[in-house]
Formats: C-alpha cells, structure tokens, sequence
C-alpha cells in the first residue's frame, strides 16, 4: 500500500453532479461561462439538485420555499447572540448550521423528500444566519428575510440594512454562481465522507464549512485581501510580492490542484472586479491586483483562482472581509447538498487505508520502567 499525498490524482467517487475536464468546468453539463453569463443562482442551485434547469413554474416554486423557509428559528438567533463579539465568523457559522438541526424535526427523517426539503431549508437560512451574526456582533438588532426573487438581494438586504443596488444584486448573485460547485474539492469530499455514514445532512454541511474555512481552500478569500490590505498601495505591490516569493511564500489567491492553466472563474470575477471598482472610484484593489497577478503569473507560472478577485469584488460590495468565507459557504451549500443527495441515492461507507510509517514490533513497558 503506496499513500499519494493529498489524494492528488485519486479518482475517489463517480459524480454527475460537475465536472472538471481538459479545464472547463461544468454543472450538469453546462459550461460554467455559459451560466455564470445567463443564469441565476436559483437556477443553478435547481440544476444541481435535480439535474435540469428549472421552468418558470419550478423555478417560482423553488423561491417560494428559499424565502418560506429563510427565517431561522429564534432559539438559533439568541445563541448567536451569546457567541464571542470577536469570534472567528466562519466557526459562528459552522456552530450556528450545527445548531439548526437541533430544531429541525425531520433532521433525521432519511427519506429523499426531506433530504431535498432540508437541503433547500440549509440554502435558504445560511445567509440569514450570517447576516444575523454580522449585525449582532454591531450590536445591531438582526433584520429579518423579506420576500425576495434572490437570496443576493435578502442577504444584502439584511446585512446592509437598505434595498440593495441592482447592480450589486447582480454582482453576488453572479459570484454565487460561480462558487456553487467544484466537483471533489476538499470541503465537498468532507461532506460525502460524513454522510457516506448514514449520518444526516447538516452534519454533512457542518463538516463541510469546517473543511472549507482553511485558508488552502475557501479561506484564501479572506486572506487575499489581508494581503492587499497589507500591501497598502499600487508602489508597494513590487516589492512586497518578490519579497514574498523570495521567502518562498505562498501567495494567497494562486494555484490549484487541478487546474494547471488557469481556473475558468477568474476571468468573470476579474471583470466584475473592474466594472465595480470603476463603479466605486476606488480602482485601488483592482490595479494591485492585476499587478500581483503580472508578478505571480510571470515568475512562477501560477494563476489566479476563484478566491483572488472575489476579494476585490466583495470588497466593491462593501462586505467586511471576514464574511467573504462564509459567503462562499452560502453558494456552495447548493453543491455541497447536491452531493449529499447524491452520495444518499447510491451510498457506501467511504473508508481508505492509511500506509503505516511509524514503528513496529514495540512491548508495553510498565509504567515505573519508561
Ligand atoms: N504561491 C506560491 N507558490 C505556490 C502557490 C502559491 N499560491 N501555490 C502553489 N505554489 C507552489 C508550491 O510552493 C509548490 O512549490 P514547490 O514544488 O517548489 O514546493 C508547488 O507550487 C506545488 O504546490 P502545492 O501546494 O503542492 O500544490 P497543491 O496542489 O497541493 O495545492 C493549493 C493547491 C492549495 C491551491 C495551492 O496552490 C495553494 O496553497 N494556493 C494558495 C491558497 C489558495 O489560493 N487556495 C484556494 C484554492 S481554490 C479553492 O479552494 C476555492
């Protein structure tokens, strides 16, 4: 038994859910550019939990149940309250999904009615809850959901506090889409992995954000712009980054394991980057960016990934830096719960082996004789 470090190469699952081939990314069959320049967050998250984009009456169903069922229960809304002001906002998060089932009763009904039911509750209140915990650790009372046609507009809805923009309605309801889903990624792998136990679905989804707050995944969002923060100004971009690489840093925001040229998601929230910047005035984030990029591309050869403009892009939103995380988790819960149902559909105990490298043949020595 030979490891392969990082499982890289290993076919560990077969899927329909999205695929990764030749560098193009697909949901269900759909080129990413081509949803992420035509469809709705709603829609792909139907796409991905039925398999087929929704028609008009589907799609109005589908966002009749995100906004019936958006409120989350009071017992989780006074728990956040009691969390620490300063606590880290994806473990809020990651506490606070964990919670829901405790007031859910069909949290263990196993039946593929209620999965779906429950996947499409879990989508339905993660914005709710993180818009909840931003405002009460403001010391802000939280703003309910309102009947929305998105969950963009009701999340910056209730974390703005004003009608959002259509603009940037637009401009998360997009980045939403290109977030929803990415075949094996670590955090999917980790949902698959805990309900391949027969165990329920918000512990699927709870694992999986615990998975995704590293900053080698979904984390690198936040850190791409504490790096630009740290940076400071378009001058120090330079020497900052060679410094970086010099030190054989890591550069946040670059890179990935499978795509080798290039992630096809850079290119839209690039642009959405620059069309909110110019909208801003402040095309400060976006001219350091393009600059690091220049720099890392050129020296080593890396690119951009999703996580890289999204910083820049949320930042245009006004969003503070440490919910880029958990926003990510908002899109990906539609993913993350299309492999739930589908791991449930065909299920058998995911169960590796681990190659042994420590030592072997030791005796147990009393413990007066060590
Ligand atoms: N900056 C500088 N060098 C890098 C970077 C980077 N961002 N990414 C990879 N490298 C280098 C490594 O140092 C390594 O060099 P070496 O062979 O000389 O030691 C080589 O490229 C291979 O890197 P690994 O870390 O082994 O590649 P792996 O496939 O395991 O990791 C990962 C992929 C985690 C995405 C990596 O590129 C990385 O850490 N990037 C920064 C974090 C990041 O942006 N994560 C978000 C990924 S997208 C997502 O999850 C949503």
């Amino acid at each position: 038994m030979t490891a392969t470090k990082g499982l890289e190469g290993i076919v560990a699952t077969t899927s329909s859910i999205s695929s990764i081939i030749d560098g193009v990314l697909t949901y269900r069959g759909f080129d990413i550019d081509d949803l992420a320049e035509n469809a709705s967050f709603e829609e792909v998250a139907y796409l991905l939990w039925c398999g087929k984009l929704p028609n008009r009456a589907e799609l109005a169903q589908l966002v009749q149940d995100l906004n019936k069922y958006a409120a989350v229960p009071d017992s989780v809304i006074e728990q956040i309250k009691t969390y620490p002001k300063d606590t880290n906002s994806m473990a809020a998060l990651r506490t606070a999904i964990s919670s829901l089932a405790l007031y859910d009763p069909e949290a263990n009904d196993m039946t593929p009615e209620a999965n779906l039911r429950k996947a499409i509750k879990l989508q339905a209140q993660i914005p709710t809850i993180i818009a909840a915990f931003a405002r009460i650790r403001q010391g802000k009372e939280p703003i309910a959901p309102k009947q929305c046609e998105s969950i963009a507009e009701n999340f910056l809805y209730m974390l703005l506090g004003t009608d959002p923009e259509p603009v940037a309605i637009q401009a998360l309801d997009k980045a939403l889409v290109l977030h929803a889903d990415h075949e094996l990624n670590a955090s999917t792998f980790t949902a698959r992995v805990t309900v391949a136990t027969l165990s329920d679905i918000y512990s699927g989804v709870t694992s999986a954000i615990g998975a995704l707050k590293g900053p080698l995944h979904g984390g690198a969002n936040e850190a791409v712009m504490a790096m630009l923060e740290d940076i400071g100004s378009l001058e120090n971009t330079v020497p900052y980054i060679n410094g970086k690489l010099a030190n054989k840093e890591k550069i946040m925001g670059f890179g990935h394991r499978v795509y080798k040229n290039g992630d096809p998601r850079a290119k839209h929230l690039q642009k959405m980057s620059y069309e909110l910047s110019k909208i801003t005035g402040n095309l400060n984030w976006y001219n350091m960016s393009i600059k690091i990029e220049e720099i890392v591309t050129g020296q080593k050869g890396l690119k951009p990934n999703v996580d890289f403009y999204s910083a820049s892009v949320y930042t245009s939103l006004e969003i503070p830096r440490d919910l880029f995380t958990p926003i990510f988790a908002i899109s990906r819960t539609s993913g993350w719960t299309a492999h739930i149902l589908e791991q449930y559909e065909n299920n058998r105990l995911i169960r590796p082996r681990a190659e042994y490298t420590g030592v072997s043949g030791q005796k147990y020595i009393p413990i007066d004789g060590r």
